[in-house]
């Protein structure tokens, strides 16, 4: 099976079939997230909070964002894999953010990149493009904007929000993103979006009118013991279990039961003896 390309994700917003994404960061999860059959799978900038420990994902960097997508690509055979492109990656100058989005695909082998930002990131949108990228925009609650939205708020709750959020969407639209996220939007207002534009709207806190989803998988397998938003549903509650074997190992250790006889290697007595 060759991997999703994005007309197969426009033909599924045609059909009016869900799209199904998440992001990952390792090799073990990004390979079962691909055999679970998830259509996209983002490297996000979400790997700063929940893998790397950050507070928020401003202090990502392109070689971390590089060094987790080449995993990424390393573990899926079948998904279509994006790599979310950093703070300040993209911010500087077109040229910077050609050579940052090109990174993505020469070096680390994703067939797409993300970046944040509305009408104001059209002629940056349109550079990538240019150099034959596929790019996936995102709006709404853009955790970059962490500082300037003071907090992560619901976005486009008000005429005027509600208004350019719309006007946003459209935009990169037209610039020719080939997919959007809307993070944190009422799920009305992402419904009206979803209408308006001609590629798939793929929602995280956005409601059930998306044509696709996207949750952080940490946060969805229940592994992240930080904050978790409301939007998210877990879809397992890892972090008990996980809990549950490292003091089983810890004790078993202190115990002297773990290794077993199974777990052990032998050699011949005749060697043992003429060891020494
Ligand atoms: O970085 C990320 O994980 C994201 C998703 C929340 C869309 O941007």
């Amino acid at each position: 099976m060759a991997r999703i390309t994005t007309s197969v994700l426009k033909d599924k917003k045609n059909r009016k079939e869900r799209i199904s994404m998440l992001t990952a960061y390792d090799y073990s999860l990004a390979g079962m997230v691909d055999e679970a059959g998830i259509d996209m799978i983002l490297v996000g900038d979400s790997l700063g909070m929940v893998v790397l420990g950050y507070e928020n994902t401003l202090a990502v960097t392109m070689d971390e964002m590089i060094h987790h997508s080449k995993t990424v690509v390393r573990a899926s055979k079948n998904a279509m894999v994006v790599g979310d492109m950093p703070f300040l990656s993209y911010h500087i100058s077109k040229k910077e953010a050609v050579r940052n989005a090109g990174r993505f695909i020469q070096e680390a082998g994703c067939q797409a990149v993300k970046l944040e930002g509305g009408s104001e990131r059209v002629d940056t949108v349109k550079a990538i493009l240019d150099a034959q990228i596929p790019v996936m925009g995102h709006i709404g609650l853009t955790p970059q904007s962490v500082h300037q939205f003071g907090g992560f708020k619901v976005q486009g709750k008000d005429l005027e929000t509600a208004k350019k959020l719309v006007d946003d969407a459209k935009a990169l639209d037209q610039a020719g993103v080939y997919c959007i996220v809307l993070e944190c939007v009422p799920s009305e207002l992402a419904r009206r979006v979803t209408e308006e534009v001609s590629v798939p709207t793929i929602g995280i806190g956005a409601g059930p009118h998306c044509d696709g989803q996207v949750l952080v998988i940490n946060d969805m397998l229940g592994m992240f013991q930080g904050h978790i938003p409301k939007f998210v549903r877990k879809f397992a509650n890892l972090e008990p279990l996980i809990m549950e074997a490292l003091k089983n190992y810890k004790a078993e250790v202190e115990a002297g039961t773990f290794p077993a006889e199974e777990h052990c290697f032998t050699i011949k007595e005749e060697v043992l003896d003429r060891l020494y």
